[in-house]
């Protein structure tokens, strides 16, 4: 989705503030711009396509300036062209604006500002807000309180979503910005402020941050940050150190961000897992706050989450029955807020999200409270809005995720939901659970050794890498398995179909005969997982139905199983506790649909129509 950053300093302002939106490039979009104050206006260059053909329209267009806003749009509201890319502008030019998120009252704006005299020079929704302002400003040369003031009244009839950053000629040396429902994050340097819609942005020149929150207004120059609410009233917001390590940020020598992040598995779960495995085979999970009694009334839980977190907790709901002998149910958060949800004061609701910034999984959250569930994050980033509203959070340790395919954020949800899961089983000593305590050490072990499990798939990557190719001339993918095997397969799907283009299709290996058997013919893959014992000899059955009608089988067992006589190739995975083997097999399906997708040629970091951080409904 649409990236913000800014800058207010002695650097040269527009590169800084290019540099800075390199970094949200992950984020996805389409075209991009900038705006500086020069000596007689502000200064717009636009461009439709990557940065870089801004930074080539750039390289002909004077650009010293202490102070610019930059912007990467995804259309929502017209296509994308350099018309419709930001900074807007108003009728006098005097004043820039950019914006993330949706304005929903734009139409009815639009035609009051239309009808009073203004010309519209874009099809979005955003040039609305630069028109509105203008319309509240005083005649003359506004001072920076009324430009503020002007802001503030406009942004008062806004419905939806925003973070803006705005600059006016009348106070050159200022950016002022507000949020509402999309993150902006102000970043403190010394003689230097940095602005951005997200922290790895500004991680290269500072680590101490202000988290706006909704509702919040500021007003920035190089040495001072004000920050207030849309009457004036001032608002404390404290910054926060942000420990992520800046390295994560860069690619460090891999051909892409996803497979660096496929890398990192190993060290994000040994991260999630640091310090909450106490000694003794217990779990502590430290900063969640609830207490022992809330934790141990909990009678049902939701987990909730959109694409890749709801997919874990799909894995989280089989791991937790089985744990507790509770009632656990799963909802993609889209669905779940109009879905008349039933909840009460024992019902626990987990949010699953790496960013904690999706709109959908906000809106949940924000369903769920007033109907006196209690709300617990599985989030990755610190101070993200859902970490913030939530009751309580259980960080994972994952460290920015830039590809837009998630990968280590995932197998890092399911070390937290299994942790999670581990936890819950001790806060009711004395309740029969539906596991055994030799469950619950076999658990606790695998996850200790987890790690250097991961390690060992890793080390599987060039065969992947070779079978990817041949698998790449296929024109259709089924993901086939039962149990914890059919919730792989529905991430295992995801994985191919958002980097790689292809059809790819999550299916309980049992329901295939009833109905999509049908598709399976020859050129169409299978990707049968095998990892379950329990389920086994039923999958085995299943693939050989494929094999009857000319589908290439791609069977994924374990260490020291049979090779099933039907499969065309195989992908081994090292043994571990049932329960851990969606996390095992994981990385295979992540690095398998990495390399299909280099093999097709396609843009892996970025991929067409998808965003990072979806952060409209
Ligand atoms: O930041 P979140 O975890 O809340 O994001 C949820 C989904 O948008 C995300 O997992 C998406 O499905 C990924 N692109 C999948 O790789």
């Amino acid at each position: 989705m649409c990236g913000i950053t800014g800058y207010l300093g002695p650097r040269s302002a527009v590169d800084t503030a290019l540099n800075n939106l390199k970094r949200l490039e992950y984020r996805g979009y389409d075209s991009a711009g900038v705006a500086y104050p020069n000596c007689t206006h502000v200064q717009v260059v636009r461009a439709a396509g990557k940065i870089a053909n801004l930074e080539g329209v750039l390289l002909a267009t004077p650009h010293a300036a202490n102070v610019a806003i930059a912007h990467t749009r995804w259309a929502t509201h017209g296509g994308p062209s350099e018309s419709n890319a930001h900074p807007h502008g108003d009728c006098s030019g005097r004043i820039a604006v950019v914006h993330n998120g949706i304005i929903e009252n734009y139409a009815s704006l639009r035609s009051e500002l239309v009808a009073s005299g203004h010309q519209f020079a874009s099809e979005t929704d955003t040039e609305v807000l630069a028109h509105l302002i203008e319309a509240n400003l005083p005649s003359g040369q506004p001072g920076p309180e009324e430009i503020a003031g002007a802001i503030r009244v406009a942004l008062r009839r806004v419905r939806g979503s925003y973070a803006i950053a705005l600059i006016s000629q009348d106070a050159p040396d200022m950016v002022f910005v507000a949020r509402q429902d999309s993150p902006l994050v102000i970043g403190i340097g010394d003689g230097e402020t940095f602005l951005a819609s997200d922290i790895p942005a500004v991680m290269r020149y500072t680590r101490k941050v202000i988290l706006l929150e909704d509702g919040d207004f500021a007003t920035l120059t190089s040495e001072r940050i004000g920050i207030t609410d849309l009457h004036g009233v001032p608002v404390l917001r404290f910054p926060i150190e942000v420990t992520w390590d800046d390295a994560a940020a860069e690619k460090d020598g891999y051909e892409h961000f996803m497979l660096k992040e496929i890398h990192e598995g190993p060290r994000t779960v040994r991260d999630t897992l640091r310090g909450r495995m106490a000694g003794k085979g217990r779990v502590e999970l430290p900063g969640v706050a609830f207490t022992p009694q809330e934790w141990a009334g909990f009678q049902r839980f939701v987990i909730v989450g959109c694409g890749t977190a709801y997919h874990a907790g799909v894995v989280g709901k089989r791991l937790f029955e089985q744990l507790l002998h509770r009632p656990v149910e799963t909802a993609v958060a889209s669905e779940f807020r109009y879905s008349e949800p039933i909840l009460d004061a024992q019902t626990l609701v987990i949010l699953v999200s790496q960013s904690g910034e999706t709109a959908d999984t906000l809106a949940a959250m924000r369903a769920a409270k007033p109907k006196g569930a209690k709300t617990l994050a599985i989030v990755n980033v610190v101070g993200s809005t859902l970490a913030r509203e939530a009751d309580a959070t259980l960080l994972t340790q994952a460290g920015p995720e830039i590809g837009v395919a998630s990968t280590k954020a995932y197998l890092a949800q399911l070390t937290a939901l299994t942790l999670l899961g581990l936890f819950l089983v001790q806060t009711r000593p004395c309740e029969p659970t539906g596991a055994t305590q030799e469950t619950i050490d076999t658990l606790l072990w695998g996850l200790h050794g987890l790690p250097a499990v991961l390690e060992r798939c890793l080390q599987d990557e060039a065969q992947i890498a070779s079978l990817a190719e041949s698998l790449a001339q296929h024109s259709s993918f089924f993901y086939l398995g039962r149990g914890y095997d059919y919730a792989i397969s529905l991430e295992a799907a995801l994985k191919l179909k958002e980097i790689s283009y292809l059809h790819a299709e999550a299916y309980p290996a049992g329901e295939m005969k009833h109905g999509p058997l049908a598709l399976v013919e020859s050129g169409v893959a299978v990707i049968g997982f095998c990892t379950q014992p329990i389920t086994n000899e039923k999958m085995l059955s299943n693939l050989k139905e494929v094999k009857a009608r000319e589908g290439t089988i791609i069977a994924v067992i374990r260490e020291g199983d049979r090779v099933p006589d039907c499969a065309d190739a195989v992908i081994t995975v090292p043994n571990a506790a049932a329960a851990l083997m969606p996390i095992v097999t994981m990385v295979s399906m992540q690095l398998l649909a990495y390399y299909v997708a280099k093999a097709r040629g396609c843009e892996i970091d970025q991929p067409r129509n998808l965003a990072k951080s979806v952060t409209v409904e």
